[in-house]
């Protein structure tokens, strides 16, 4: 078993349930204007843009396999210092606002809190990883 089929094998625990279909949406909202609708870094604005949106297929494969939970749900809400200075990528924070009370199990098995639409959206590029 791969570590990243491991890893969706935790992220199905109940305790951690997330919902992909729901981030999907969420997804094509929000982000496919720039990640494009499979995530793969093509949307319609990529191409005016100077810095390009991630293909976020790519992220567990160029991660060794693991996918980097803990600085992807922090580069979406926010906390990743780096959106807040001078990444054309949005800060979700205010928008996805919410408490930050449900935990995301990461693949070190630390879990981190973040708002509920950031884990459905989590759930969501997750589900399109790129298998090796
Ligand atoms: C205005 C265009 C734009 C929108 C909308 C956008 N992004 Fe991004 N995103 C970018 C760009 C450009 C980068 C690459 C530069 C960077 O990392 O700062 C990026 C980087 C990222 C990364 C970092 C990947 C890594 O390797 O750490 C993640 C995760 C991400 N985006 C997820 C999302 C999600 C989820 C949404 C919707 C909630 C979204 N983005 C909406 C432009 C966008």
């Amino acid at each position: 078993m791969t570590r990243l089929a491991i890893l969706l094998c935790s992220l199905a625990l109940p305790a951690f349930a997330q919902d992909a279909e729901v981030g999907r949406d969420l997804f094509t909202r929000h982000c496919a204007t720039c990640h494009g609708l499979e995530g793969q870094g093509d949307g319609p604005m990529a191409g005016v843009m100077m810095i390009k949106p991630v293909n976020l297929t790519e992220l567990a494969a160029q991660n060794g396999g693991t996918f980097p939970m803990e600085r992807v749900v922090k580069r979406i809400d926010g906390r990743d210092p780096l959106v807040s200075h001078g990444s054309p990528m949005p800060v979700y924070g205010d928008f996805f606002e919410g408490v930050f009370d449900v935990p995301i199990k990461t693949p070190a098995g630390q879990p981190v809190l973040t708002s509920r639409p950031v884990v459905d959206l989590v759930a969501f590029i997750t589900q399109i990883q790129r298998q090796e």
